[in-house]
């Protein structure tokens, strides 16, 4: 496992001084402290690499030896080629697949997913998976409505066969194309192509009815997580840690009160990152990984929910 966040620091403080808003406004309705932000001409691949250059130390592997490279992100650093072969090529890794999973904020839920097929049904053997997003680069730092949510980051992992009964037990994913208005960056793809048109009505950035994705995502976090429950016949108690994506506290805590799990079994790391979209589930995993609490055996529940809309839950037990 290896994650990557950007050095420079965005403080609430900071969008104080851009936006009309106060840091106890944003702390009080969001959690979110600080964030980190991309520079200059970094995209979202270098994030991604950087990333999975720890995740390939921590494995210990010869680049060789990966199958498949797959990036779950919704900021790519292009139309096409997807990130996933800019990664490759960034890694100076030959002679594997790649490719891209668009999935939004669900993206590590969906990615964890699909890669553990090509594990399982024996196509492929070391799948390099990462969840990697730039949404900075999209925001209208003059919307008070978005500005104060995102940050960017990176989180990769190494994923291979284990022993029955452990790794990925269960995934349950959800899609609801209706809510697509929900929350979108209109411009940009086929539907409208960068134009002036485009850039002068702001469409390139990240539009958001921030009230009904409020109330989505506490509905479906709780969905998603019994779904994946269910799935592998387990319950709520069984589960030691759960680790949603983070993307606003209050979202979070409401969701996880219908669920009935312990406050001390739920892993934040919102405060420091805000919503970095793909990589928020990886970051926080990372930081439990890193605490040196996480043990073989323990079972893990990850939700996520984004853009489409797009919700689902996986359960992991650790290897
Ligand atoms: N600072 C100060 N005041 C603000 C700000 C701000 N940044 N933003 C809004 N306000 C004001 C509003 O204008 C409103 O004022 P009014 O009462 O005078 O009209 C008041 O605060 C309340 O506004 P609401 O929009 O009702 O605030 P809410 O409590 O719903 O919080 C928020 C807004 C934080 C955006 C919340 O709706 C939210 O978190 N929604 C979910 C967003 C989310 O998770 N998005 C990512 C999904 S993942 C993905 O796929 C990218």
């Amino acid at each position: 496992m290896g994650t990557y966040v950007p050095e420079k620091v965005l403080t609430n403080s900071d969008l104080e001084r851009m936006v009309d808003t106060s840091d106890d406004w944003i702390r009080c309705r969001t959690g979110i402290v600080e964030r980190r932000v991309v520079e200059g001409d970094t995209a979202t691949s270098d994030l991604a690499a950087a990333a999975a250059k720890k995740a390939l130390e921590d494995a210990g592997i010869n680049d060789s030896e990966i199958d498949l490279i797959l990036v779950a992100t919704s900021t790519p650093d292009m139309i096409f080629p997807s990130t996933a072969c800019l990664v490759q090529s960034k890694l100076g890794i030959n002679g594997c697949a790649a490719f891209d999973i668009q999935a939004a904020c669900s993206g590590f839920v969906y990615g964890l997913t699909v890669a553990s097929q090509f594990i399982e049904s024996g196509m492929y053997k070391t799948v390099l998976l990462i969840g990697a997003d730039a949404f900075t680069k999209h925001i209208n730092w003059e919307d008070r409505n978005t500005c104060i949510l995102f940050g960017d980051g990176a989180g990769a992992f190494v994923l291979h066969e284990v022993e029955n009964g452990y790794g990925l037990l269960s995934s349950y994913l959800m899609a609801d194309g209706r809510g697509a208005d929900l929350l979108k960056i209109p411009a940009g793809g086929s539907a409208h192509p960068g134009s002036e048109y485009s850039v002068q009505n702001k469409l390139h950035f990240v539009q958001m009815n921030g009230n009904a994705v409020f109330k989505f995502a506490v509905r479906i976090l709780h969905e998603a997580a019994i779904g994946a429950l269910t799935k592998a016949g387990l319950t709520v108690g069984d589960i030691d840690y759960l680790i949603p994506h983070q993307a606003n506290i209050r979202i979070i805590d409401a969701a996880m009160e219908r669920l009935g799990i312990d406050r001390n079994k739920i892993i934040l790391n919102l405060e420091k990152y805000g919503n970095t979209s793909t990589a928020s589930i990886p970051l926080a995993l990372y930081d439990l990984y890193n605490s040196g609490d996480l043990k073989r055996g323990d079972l893990l529940l990850f939700v996520g929910f984004g853009a489409g809309l797009t919700w689902g839950a996986n359960i992991i037990r650790w290897v």
